[in-house]
């Protein structure tokens, strides 16, 4: 009888959202706050996973569209239209299908992992591949908004922020009061967006002591909130993050100089070595955008950085079956051999090739 609400019941008097909005839900949020052992003896300090995997469609985006969904449903929309990377576009298929209006999706051709792509095909979108990149699917998508009656979902919709802010406050929550430090990998930077009005709203209320110091990753290929230029050709392994020009770069700088964070960059490499100790000192598998936060913080480490005697939050945003095929290349070009051993069905058999 105690299941989880989703966000908007449990929070629905801190979220900006239109009075009498019923919410679609798939009971989104309420994701663990995982100790890593790993990360906290490599810093001295107290590190946490925030695992937005666990979502209903396996990544954060869940949070930002049952909000989205709900108001644009409240509002007689029949149609929501999104340019994404992946994620975005297999969490809005889903609250589409459950509010029963038709979800648009564009995306860049051939830069979706497969298993976002099946999400979304089989939640029933209409999916578009642009011969573009993400930025140049974000402008159709706005395009398509301004002239027909389809509703755009995407962050640059202010709902999104409201519902991905309660990643903030169930954090803040579980701990008692926020973190000294958060990291997060960023690419259109709604979510470094929407993290920051929650810690602020949260301390505004009392209801934390403090605000944390926000420091964001991005890929090396694609990071133009380290370089402060937008990158017209971005490129990554980590498709979820490969965008050049972030919708909410303004958002995210305020929340960088109001916390007195950073922006830094991470090679493919990097991000790919990270996702691959995570999986296999920690038990969390995540897909490889989402290990950027934890790349960051081993890069900063090796830079002599500390942590030391702190209390850390990193989000990893996204599932990592998602994206098998990268991961696995990843394995392989790290010096992992992915050997298939096929015994016949005999114990002795099994205990020979197990060694
Ligand atoms: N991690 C994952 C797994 C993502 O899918 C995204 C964004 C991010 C991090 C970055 O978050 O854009 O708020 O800074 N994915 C979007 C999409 C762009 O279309 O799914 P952000």
């Amino acid at each position: 009888t105690h299941q989880w609400r989703g966000v908007i019941e449990e929070y629905r008097a801190l979220l900006d959202i239109p009075a009498g909005t019923p919410a679609i839900t798939l009971r989104e949020g309420g994701t663990p706050l995982v100790h890593s052992e790993w990360l906290s003896g490599l810093t001295d300090a107290e590190v946490w996973l925030k695992v937005e995997g666990d979502n209903p469609t396996g990544s954060f985006k869940d949070r930002g569209m049952t909000a989205a969904i709900s108001v644009a449903r409240h509002q007689g929309a029949e149609a929501v239209v999104c340019a994404s990377t992946g994620n975005t576009s297999a969490s809005m298929a889903a609250y589409a299908a459950k509010a029963r209006l038709k979800p648009l999706v564009l995306v860049p051709e051939g830069k979706i992992a497969a298993g976002k792509m099946a999400q979304a095909i089989m939640h029933g979108a209409r999916v578009i591949m642009v011969r573009g990149n993400f930025d140049d699917c974000l402008r159709l998508a706005k395009g398509l908004a301004e002239e027909y009656p389809v509703a755009l979902v995407n962050s640059v919709n202010p709902v999104r922020l409201e519902g991905q802010k309660t990643a903030a406050f169930e954090i803040v929550d579980f701990l008692g009061d926020a973190p000294d430090f958060h990291l997060l990998p960023v690419g259109n930077a709604g979510n470094i967006a929407a993290y920051w009005l929650g810690y602020r709203q949260y301390a505004d209320l009392g209801l934390a002591s403090r605000r944390p110091v926000m420091r964001g990753f991005q890929a090396a290929g694609a990071s133009p909130l380290v370089t402060g230029e937008p990158f017209p050709d971005p490129e990554t392994k980590a498709t979820a993050i490969r965008i050049g020009n972030p919708a909410s770069w303004h958002l995210a700088v305020a929340a960088r100089d109001e916390s007195g964070g950073r922006f830094a960059a991470v090679s493919d490499e990097q991000i790919l070595e990270a996702q691959r100790a995570l999986a296999s000192h920690d038990g969390v598998f995540v897909e490889p955008a989402s290990a950027a936060g934890v790349a960051g913080m081993l890069a900063e480490l090796e830079a002599g950085e500390s942590y030391a005697g702190s209390s850390v939050v990193v989000t990893v945003t996204g599932h990592g079956l998602k994206d098998t095929v990268t991961a696995l290349e990843g394995f392989a070009s790290g010096g992992g051999s992915i050997v298939d051993t096929v015994v016949d069905a005999e114990v002795a058999a099994a205990a020979r090739a197990a060694g």
